[in-house]
């Protein structure tokens, strides 16, 4: 996905990450859209306020660029404690997580990214870290090996991950308050949109910042990036400002489609529907088929395809459905794939 890092869902490099850092909301009431799970946390994070406890842990799931580490800080900035930052992948061996575990105060937020990619060990004693406040700490090797339990301060879990299937059950009990976060809907990428802009001292008209909500994958990162994009192609070639025409010629030199889709959006269709006639496919063939991993085709392209009502999971693999034949300009088959439509649509299904 680097290389198409204008639009890509995930942040790449520095300079992305700094630009994303300074329109991020800092509270929950600056946070746009995903009202069920916004008033549910507000619940969650007043009534543990008001009972001077340690709030349950929290799990957020969703795909890249949906608000998760925003989320995460915004915890932390509501209970008004200290926030760690750490990552699955970071936490090799369980002597790391014990180390950050002890170092905590009373209050403080862990944010653990990409949870599902712990290790094992580490896994394990996040269990008792999570449920007693306490951990067991190996000291020595081999059969002299003593085990020290160690008190920790209370504090809250904030686990993050874009594949909530591949978390263990034992470890998903252990989260008290669980949310899902879902694309946005272009009004609320709208709002984003000028939210960001106002921060960035950009001037956008009502259907310039229209124009880039509707072809942002319902992803605040992507809008957020379209937004300095345009402004970038308006102060350079237009009139500095981020109108329609701006927007459409813009994002026409970046490769994004007018429904949103992406480059590899578009790959994942067209190797669908030309290479494998509609589908059935199995994922990893579809991936193979546009020089992609299976779990980036999964993670990022997938929902936002289901979610558009472009492509199918079935039970005997991926389909594309006849608006997604549609939308690359050709006429769908007839009603001998239509059967192939009837069937459920199970999430996580991996053929
Ligand atoms: N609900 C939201 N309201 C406003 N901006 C948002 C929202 N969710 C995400 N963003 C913006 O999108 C960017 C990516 O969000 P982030 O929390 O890093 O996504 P994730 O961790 O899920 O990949 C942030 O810089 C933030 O500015
Ligand atoms: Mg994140």
């Amino acid at each position: 996905m680097a290389a198409d890092g204008v639009v890509s869902a995930y942040a790449d490099d520095d300079a992305e990450r700094d630009a994303e850092a300074s329109v991020r909301p800092q509270r929950l009431a600056e946070f746009v859209g995903q009202h069920r799970v916004r008033e549910q946390l507000e619940l969650l994070l007043h009534s543990a306020l008001r009972r001077g406890t340690a709030p349950d842990h929290i799990l957020l799931s969703g795909s890249p660029g949906l608000g998760k580490t925003t989320l995460a800080m915004i915890v932390a900035a509501e209970l008004g404690g200290g926030l760690r930052i750490t990552s699955g992948p970071a936490i090799e061996r369980s002597g790391d997580l014990a180390a950050v575990l002890t170092s905590l105060d009373r209050g403080d937020v862990l944010f653990i990214d990409e949870i599902h990619r712990i290790a094992k060990p580490a896994e394990e004693l996040l269990y008792s870290a999570m449920e007693d406040f306490r951990v067991d700490v190996i000291v020595g090797k081999g059969p002299g090996a003593t085990a020290i339990p160690l008190d920790l301060e209370p504090f809250t879990l904030v686990g993050a991950t874009t594949r909530a299937g591949l978390l263990t059950g034992p470890m998903r009990d252990r989260f008290g308050f669980v949310a899902h976060l879902d694309f946005y809907d272009p009004p609320e990428l709208e709002q984003v949109i000028r939210r960001a802009a106002g921060i960035l001292g950009v001037e956008t008209t009502e259907d310039g910042a229209a124009e880039i909500a509707g072809r942002s994958r319902g992803t605040p990162r992507i809008a957020n990036r379209l937004l300095r994009r345009v402004r970038d192609f308006a102060e350079v070639r237009g009139d500095g400002v981020v109108h329609r025409a701006a927007a459409q010629a813009a994002l026409r030199v970046y490769d994004v489609d007018t429904s949103g889709l992406d480059r590899l959006d578009t790959a994942v269709l067209r190797a669908l529907v030309d290479t494998f006639g509609g589908g059935p496919v199995g994922l990893s063939t579809l991936a193979v088929a546009v020089g992609e991993q299976p779990d980036t085709v999964e993670e990022v392209c997938e929902p936002f395809l289901v979610r558009a009502g472009l492509l199918a999971r079935t039970p005997r693999g991926r389909v594309a459905t006849a608006a997604g034949w549609r939308h690359l300009g050709r006429t769908p088959p007839g009603p001998a794939q239509d059967a192939l439509f009837a069937e459920p649509d199970k999430p996580g299904d991996r053929p």
